[in-house]
């Protein structure tokens, strides 16, 4: 009786096993394409404006990207990733248990933890210092980075990172491999140039109070910075006794390229790839409206053991200050409580690995997109934007770089409802009003940002098709003149255009 039992037993496991076995064979195949790594979980829907809406928009806006009604951007709104992440469903349930407290609201001791786990941190060594976005934190560094003829080394500069920089008098230096620009196939085109790094503080050391490294590189679109360069920017800056911060904006997009390219972390889970990004670091200034996943936030960490203490004694008190002044009580900084919620909820998400697939596979995708349809775009794609090169779009045209190309292209996109940014000879040329003339940067892009978690592959080839159809038409571009603005700082946010 028990071996009859036995056999039976036996008999139903084995047929419940080969139908398993059969079932999952029959399911055992690869597809090109994998679905999203999540679903709608709240929608807004376009109202349907017409072409000449948006023509009559775009004509009262000067045809300045910046100031035309987003309400009219059916297409897809590429101007930047920053604070446009859609936020998931535990991001805005969170919200809702912020705690609006003046002094230590229940969310900033989690907050604390969270950055803690996400980033590997001892938070009993820093000191932290929460600001409303990362270019206040940035404010508050280099304000109170004193002496003469400073010096701070980067891979490159963030734009707001270098002006803030520069209005405190500091040398903002980039020090990037120059030759790896133009090359299409180089896995991590973000690294420091670590022998120019290193000539610097062996020439300069006492005029560099600290060396920078932003992850990923925000130019070219996000390009990756190698642990191998991370790890051996910090060696050498040890060796000449030097902090060596972070602009961790992107820490974990630039994980995953760590993952995906480097040799010997493909089987690294990007939680631990991140925790070494930081190990590197002696401090950080990080915008958690990138990957903090959230709409609203900035971070300036300083190790306390960190040698810039060395240098500036009163710094870590003098920073708290400073944040008191013009943030906040030093437990909420710049933000709400409800903010700091939706962060530690995002913290906790932009580790996971379908998530950080979906995000940076979706930008490979729609740069592959353009240059399948023949675009000129830079590559390899970075983590969150991809960059049409404007110089080659209208190589075989008459079109001069004082004729603003890019301003021109990104105003006729804004009728068919796609807005990018231009980031070439108008937002970092020069005019001297005394001269006439204008002076032009190296490169000339018009950039287009992929939000996180916010579109669908339709809406990328919509905008990758209408930017072919205008590519085919490029002899008939019209030229942008400067109405207004084009004598100012900062002036792509301020110009106005007519387009001729
Ligand atoms: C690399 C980098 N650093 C700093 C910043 C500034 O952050 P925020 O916009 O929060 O001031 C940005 C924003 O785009 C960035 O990309």
């Amino acid at each position: 009786m028990k071996n009859a039992e036995n056999i039976s037993v036996v008999t139903n496991t084995d047929s419940a096993n080969s139908f398993e076995n059969e079932v999952l064979e029959l399911v055992n195949f690869d597809t090109t394409n994998r679905p999203r790594a999540y679903a709608n979980a709240m929608v807004r829907f376009h109202h349907p404006f017409t072409t000449k809406e948006r023509l009559d928009a775009a004509v009262k806006a000067g045809w300045n990207v910046f100031q035309f009604p987003s309400e009219m951007l059916q297409g897809g709104d590429f101007l930047s990733d920053s604070g446009t992440t859609t936020m998931t469903a535990e991001q805005f349930a969170a919200m809702f248990l912020g705690d609006e407290a003046y002094g230590t609201n229940w969310g900033y001791q989690q907050l604390l933890d969270q950055m803690g786990e996400t980033f590997g941190l001892n938070t009993q060594d820093y000191e932290f210092y929460f600001f409303h976005q990362c270019r206040a934190a940035e404010h508050a560094l280099f304000s109170h980075m004193k002496g003469d003829n400073l010096i701070v080394p980067n891979n490159s500069f963030f734009d707001t990172t270098r002006a803030n920089a520069e209005a405190n008098k500091i040398d903002a230096r980039d020090l990037i491999y120059e030759d790896l620009k133009d090359d299409p196939n180089h896995p991590f085109k973000g690294n420091i140039h670590l022998e120019n790094l290193e000539k610097l503080l062996a020439g300069h050391g006492s005029r560099v109070p600290l060396a920078y490294l932003t992850i990923t590189n925000n130019t070219g679109g996000g390009q990756p910075v190698s642990m191998e360069n991370i790890k051996a920017a910090k060696k050498i800056c040890d060796k000449y006794d030097k902090p060596l911060f972070l602009d961790a904006c992107r820490f974990a997009e630039n994980a995953y390229f760590i993952q995906q390219r480097e040799e010997g972390y493909k089987d690294k889970k990007i939680a631990d790839i991140v925790r070494q990004e930081f190990a590197q670091a002696d401090g950080f200034t990080i915008s958690l409206k990138k990957d903090g996943l959230a709409n609203m936030g900035g971070v300036l960490a300083v190790r306390k053991d960190s040698s810039l203490m060395k240098r500036y004694p009163t710094l870590l008190n003098d920073l708290r200050d400073h944040q008191i002044l013009v943030e906040g009580h030093p437990t909420y900084g710049g933000l709400t409580g409800r903010d700091i919620m939706t962060i530690n909820e995002g913290l906790k998400t932009v580790t996971q690995e379908h998530y950080l697939q979906g995000r940076v596979e979706q930008v490979q995708r729609f740069g592959n997109y353009l240059h399948e349809l023949g675009i000129p775009v830079v590559r390899p794609f970075g983590g969150h934007a991809v960059y049409i090169d404007i110089d080659k779009f209208f190589e075989d045209t008459d079109m001069e770089r004082g004729d603003f190309g890019g301003i021109a292209l990104s105003g006729l996109l804004l009728l068919k409802g796609i807005r990018l940014c231009e980031l070439g000879t108008f937002a970092f040329g020069q005019y001297d009003p005394k001269t006439g003339k204008e002076t032009f940067p190296t490169h000339n892009y018009l950039r287009c940002a992929i939000p996180r978690n916010k579109y669908e592959e339709q809406d990328l080839k919509y905008a990758a098709e209408c930017i072919k159809e205008l590519y085919d038409r490029r002899h008939d571009i019209p030229k942008a003149v400067p109405t207004f603005g084009r004598d100012l700082s900062l002036r792509h946010f301020k110009a106005r255009f007519e387009l001729v």
